[in-house]
């Protein structure tokens, strides 16, 4: 059955984060806590996806729009509490008309939330013949989560906030995750008799269940997964579940026949694709929707950013961003790869190089100390160390040609927009401003001036 909506809370402030940006818009391994529940929530295809918004409203609005352009934002009034946020959702989601069979609803503080837990929650609950399911999970330490409260039968009698709870509550491990599915009815019946009664002077969600169990069946299904559902409500609990996330991750690509050499020490986010036997070392971050094929060598310290790295290419202490690397280039140590770079097979970007909108023939080599930006060169080409691309006359991006099976000499500038043949040679520090022809010598006029004896002022003025 499918889901007449989806009800995102994510109002609140995060006052915990102690942050200027909202909770929500945090970051976790990449995405913001926003966009991965919102994409956890979209795979169960509910018809409705509304998002509850308060705190910098505009600014969760326009992150979430980012997202699903088909999101409906509802906006708190100055009632807190969960259990307002969703009054304010239903009223808003039902001024077309009832909603009819199940509603989720969701925090927004658990970045690892994925639609299989979802999945699983929604089918447990069609199958229990539930009116309202509690997703729960059960906890070492469950301080600051609402407990969940049995009844003999093992049904779900209510749920205790931490500042409300008499000590046998909190003496309780099976705690509330915040996601539930509750029927249209029901919600809509048990949100209405919602009150303030309680520690934190909110309107509590919590309190709907026990509301809900007047009108029906009110279940609990545990999540299999507890990092799925771990809330998020500090700085230690961010760093913390991205820690026990990301070394999951590296297990993962570890059983898959990458090498790790210390998954303590290398990140690797969810979009980023290895082939077997690379070899990932000490000190890197995989992040984006970077790819490394079978072979490859990354690191140590390594940062790659949307990069493409081919077979058998080793990448070392680089930053390379939306940058692509030919099977078994040669990168680094010390190179930093802005966007838009196309390196070819066998090339070479050494020590102290940077590159911009490059592209770089086959078998072409810049090994040490160079800029080349807005440039082409073509295949089996050598750089003298010391190179740079002048592409920027202070207006304009200018281009850089230099053809195959040219040697450039050391100390190099190529005043950009310029064209060099193939087969050319030039000489050390020339500087290159005119097109030179194919199997072409150039050189600068860089007089050699002799001054014998010479002796500097102060020895001079000391006589
Ligand atoms: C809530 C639950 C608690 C549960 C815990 C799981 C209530 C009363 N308590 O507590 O039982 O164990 O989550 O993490 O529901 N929000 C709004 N409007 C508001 C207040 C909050 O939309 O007025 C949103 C927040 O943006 C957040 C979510 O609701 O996404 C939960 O709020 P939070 O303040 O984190 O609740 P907890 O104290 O963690
Ligand atoms: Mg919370």
């Amino acid at each position: 059955m499918a889901l007449s909506a989806a009800i995102i809370l994510a109002a609140g402030e995060g006052v915990r984060m102690h942050s200027r940006r909202p909770k929500v818009l945090h970051e976790f391994a990449g995405r913001t806590f926003l966009e991965r529940v919102m994409g956890a929530v979209a795979g169960l295809e509910p018809d409705t996806m509304a998002l509850v918004v308060r705190h910098q409203a505009e600014r969760v609005a326009q992150a979430a729009r980012g997202y699903n352009e088909h999101v409906e934002i509802v906006v708190q009034d100055e009632v807190p509490g969960t259990g307002r946020a969703v009054q304010c959702a239903m009223s808003q989601l039902e001024s077309h008309g009832p909603l009819r069979g199940p509603v989720l609803v969701t925090a927004c503080d658990m970045p690892l939330l994925d639609e299989g837990t979802l999945g699983q929650l929604l089918d447990y609950h069609i199958s229990a013949g539930d009116d309202a399911t509690v997703l729960t999970t059960t906890l070492e330490d469950p301080t600051g989560y609402g407990r969940v409260i049995r009844g003999s039968d093992g049904g779900v009698l209510r749920i205790v906030e931490q500042r409300d709870a008499n000590r046998s509550e909190l003496a309780v491990h099976e705690v509330n995750t915040s996601v539930y599915v509750f029927e249209a009815e029901t919600l809509r019946q048990s949100i209405a008799g919602l009150d303030d009664s309680n520690a934190q002077g909110e309107f509590y969600l919590t309190d709907a269940l026990e509301g809900a169990r007047g009108h029906g069946r009110v279940g609990a299904y545990a999540a299999a997964d507890p990092l799925s559902v771990e809330g998020v409500n500090d700085r230690v609990q961010l760093a913390r579940l991205a820690k026990q996330h990301n070394i999951r991750v590296c297990e993962d690509w570890m059983r898959r026949g990458v090498t790790i050499l210390d998954p303590e020490t290398t990140w690797i986010e969810d979009e980023v694709k290895l082939e077997h036997d690379t070899t990932i070392l000490p000190g890197c971050f995989l992040q984006g929707h970077s790819t490394v094929r079978a072979d490859a060598v990354i690191g140590p310290y390594t940062t790659l950013i949307d990069a493409s790295v081919d077979e058998g290419a080793i990448v070392e202490r680089a930053r390379v961003q939306e940058s692509h690397i030919g099977a078994h280039a040669n990168i680094g140590p010390w190179t930093y790869l802005r966007p838009g770079n196309d390196l070819g097979e066998g090339t070479k970007a050494g020590a102290y190089v940077e590159m911009k909108k490059a592209h770089i023939g086959k078998g072409t080599k810049v090994p040490h100390l160079s800029y080349v930006g807005d440039a082409d060169l073509g295949e089996h080409t050598n750089i003298g160390g010391g190179t740079i691309t002048a592409n920027y006359d202070g207006v304009h991006k200018n281009h850089t040609h230099i053809g195959s099976h040219v040697h450039v000499g050391a100390g190099n500038l190529f005043v950009a927009p310029v064209e060099v043949g193939d087969d050319v040679t030039t000489g050390a520090g020339s500087v290159v401003r005119h097109e030179t022809p194919d199997g072409a010598m150039v050189y600068s006029e860089n007089t050699q001036h002799i001054v014998e004896d010479w002796k500097p002022r102060w020895e001079r003025t000391q006589q």
